[in-house]
């Protein structure tokens, strides 16, 4: 018997007994850095995906594509999310990613965005099956690791094609597949369609990740309930809420809530977050990235608004930590009165 690999940890085989389903922290361009990612994972997801990062510019060298796919051993299994439409590029950017130690590459097959799917790439492969054929056979033949697809419903409500693409992906060797329960016409609009998920999970054998809204443990049991669907993947809710994972974890495995971070948990974790940001991507893009997370960490706080306005007037570093603390001190001293 072959040694299990990447994926085959996070599933557990079929038939067999499991607590609650892997939590998943979904690939986030402009989001799910490194710093990011490990937020997520010391709260609990069990898999994070590098955001999507195009094989034409990760074959030219562009030196920001190796940035977007560093790791550090909490990290682990590093997955690298590649976005193209050209099979022979694609597999070239899965090999040179395999052989930087990368253990699973992710194809992206739900990007939305007009710059992404005006060359093909993206959500635009759901409207070409045949290519998306290629392309997934192309990068599984070109590395000896696991290789994962992201894809949406379909192009629009005309052609909800994702039971096709789906069974494609799996005869083309992808070994686990992510749904995200909308079409690219809605881009971020309406609801996910958990139904549609559901029935693409049980036309496969392969593990199927569902993904689109979720927003709470409850939601997140009623997705699994819903759908039997092999993992839970949840974006933009942990965008200032790391801690949803062990929140769903813990809600998954006993039936019960855990309680948030305390104020002063969350005052130090933000203020270690933005100086992280600093650190990683230096001065000028970690405080423009770093401030995008105060924002998030900060929404729903009393001032939170004031707050968040001050620092987009704020154009360095120095005056953060400052504004934070005096962000936070009344809101501290208000609970321990
Ligand atoms: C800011 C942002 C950036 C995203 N970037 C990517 C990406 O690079 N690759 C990808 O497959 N999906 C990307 N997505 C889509 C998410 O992975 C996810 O499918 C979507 O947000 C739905 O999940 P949610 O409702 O839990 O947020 C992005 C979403 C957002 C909000």
């Amino acid at each position: 018997m072959q040694t299990p690999d990447a994926i085959d940890r996070l599933f557990v085989p079929r038939g067999e007994e499991r607590p609650r389903p892997p939590l998943i922290l979904a690939p986030m361009a402009g989001v799910t850095d490194l710093p990011f990612r490990s937020l997520a994972r010391r709260f609990g997801a069990d898999w994070t995906v590098s955001e999507m990062i195009s094989s034409q510019a990760m074959i030219r060298h562009v030196p920001k594509c190796a940035k977007l796919a560093l790791a550090d051993e909490g990290d682990a299994p590093l997955t690298v999310q590649i976005a193209g439409a050209d099979p022979a590029a694609m597999a070239e950017a899965a090999r040179m990613q395999a052989g930087l130690g990368v253990r699973v590459i992710d194809i992206n097959m739900g990007c939305p965005v007009k710059k992404i799917v005006s060359t093909g790439a993206g959500a635009a492969l759901l409207r070409n099956e045949t290519l998306a054929a290629r392309v997934m056979e192309s990068v599984a033949r070109a590395v000896s690791i696991p290789v994962t697809v992201k894809i949406r419903l379909g192009w629009d409500a005309a052609t909800r094609n994702g039971i096709a693409i789906a069974r494609l992906a799996e005869a083309s060797g992808m070994r686990c597949i992510t749904v995200h329960g909308r079409t690219r016409a809605q881009m971020y609009e309406g609801q996910a369609d958990w139904e549609a998920v559901a029935e693409i999970k049980s036309r496969l054998r392969i593990p199927v990740i569902g993904n689109g809204d979720v927003r709470s443990p409850e939601q997140a049991l009623e997705l699994w309930r819903c759908s039997g669907v092999d993992g839970i993947m949840i974006g933009r809710a942990a965008l200032g809420r790391p801690w949803i994972f062990r929140e769903i974890a813990h809600y998954l495995t006993t039936g019960r809530h855990l309680a948030p971070p305390t104020l002063e948990e969350r005052a130090a974790l933000i203020e270690a977050h933005y100086h992280v940001m600093l650190e990683h991507h230096g001065p000028r893009t970690g405080h423009l990235l770093g401030r995008k997370h105060v924002s998030w960490f900060t929404r729903g706080l009393p001032g939170g608004a004031a707050l968040r306005e001050s620092l987009n007037r704020t154009p360095t570093p120095e005056a953060v930590t400052p504004l934070l603390r005096a962000f936070f001190e009344p809101l501290l001293q208000a609970r321990a009165a």
